[in-house]
């Protein structure tokens, strides 16, 4: 099976997949945060984060988020223009204002909406189009009706986090349900959902032999060693995992301390990363970093976070 490292907003920008890529390595493919066109413009952020400048990783996938052609089309002309032939359709996201606007999960009760999306990924032939999304918005039986519209598009594969949009991501994942969309799907199959150890993959690898990949998400971002542990069928040690997220977490901060103004913007950026990662951390060394107001007391607690491996 294939490895991908899904696309977080706010987490797997490109300098954090750059890093990742190089410290740890293990994925066969990133997919980037939604990329959007609202109030007739994309945001600078957006482009920075797919220029080719700015990433170093070769196997990177733009993410778009649409809730029609009209929307869609300004993203892709961005996405073909840094050369890029791979875009992925958001069809999954859960925040409420996405949803609102039709986007993300808020598709997926509109089947007729999905398909003028699909009538524009025929006219595209250049551009090798995957589709990631829910079951559902509100209901676990939304995809159903989506299914022949999506089994006629000339898609790579489909990438499938079996909850509702609704649910954002408390309730447990539906295996039955995706079991019924893995059977009924035509394209390759890519499960996302919960999967924090090498343990969970392997039960999905066998529950669901015929899946084409996995993708991570917050696991990943807890356990960046995932991928690569999937790969040799090893656990790192606790000590070869801290060695490596000290080195990834240097070259973050070497990345990211001129981007970043200040105190509070550079706290601000690196404390979220800390809500996921390392999740056996010390309680105590845990609390610490995320209490952190100043990059010595930050720095501090890292180091005695980090010695605990
Ligand atoms: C903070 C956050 C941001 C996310 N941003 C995106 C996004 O930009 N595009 C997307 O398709 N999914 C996004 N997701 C959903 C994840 O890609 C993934 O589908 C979800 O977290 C379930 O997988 P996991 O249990 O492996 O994390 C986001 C999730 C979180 C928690």
């Amino acid at each position: 099976m294939k490895i991908y490292s899904a696309p977080l907003q706010g987490f797997t920008e490109a300098v954090w997949r750059n890093v990742h890529a190089a410290v740890f390595g293990g994925i066969d493919g990133y997919y980037t945060p939604f990329l959007r066109y609202e109030h007739g413009e994309i945001r600078n952020k957006d482009i920075r984060d797919i220029e080719r400048k700015n990433n170093s990783v070769e196997n990177l996938v733009p993410q778009v988020i649409a809730a029609n052609p009209d929307e869609m089309r300004p993203l892709l002309n961005l996405i073909a223009g840094e050369g890029y032939s791979r875009v992925d359709i958001n069809m999954g996201c859960s925040f409420p204002l996405q949803m609102r606007k039709r986007h993300g999960a808020g598709l997926l009760p509109y089947p007729e909406l999905v398909a003028e999306l699909m009538k524009e990924v025929a006219q595209h032939p250049e551009v090798s189009f995957s589709v990631k999304m829910r079951l559902g918005c509100n209901s676990k039986d939304e995809w159903k009706e989506l299914m022949p519209i999506l089994n006629d598009a000339p898609l790579r594969h489909v990438t499938m986090h079996p909850r509702l949009g609704i649910e954002q991501y408390k309730k447990p994942v539906d295996v039955d349900a995706f079991t019924e969309f893995y059977t009924a799907c035509k394209h390759p199959v890519i499960y996302n959902g919960d999967l924090n150890s090498l343990a969970d993959i392997n039960r999905v690898e066998q529950l669901f032999p015929g899946l084409k990949g996995i993708m991570l998400g917050r696991g990943l971002l807890a356990n960046p060693a995932l991928g690569v542990e999937y790969r040799t069928g090893r656990e790192l040690t606790n000590a070869e995992l801290g060695n490596l997220v000290r080195q990834m977490h240097d070259a973050l901060m070497r990345e990211l301390t001129p981007r970043l103004q200040g105190n509070t913007q550079f706290l601000s950026k690196m404390k979220p990363y800390w809500e996921y990662l390392l999740p056996d951390m010390l309680k105590r060394d845990k609390k610490a970093i995320l209490k952190a107001t100043t990059i010595e007391k930050y720095m501090n607690a890292v180091n005695d976070g980090l010695a605990g491996y």
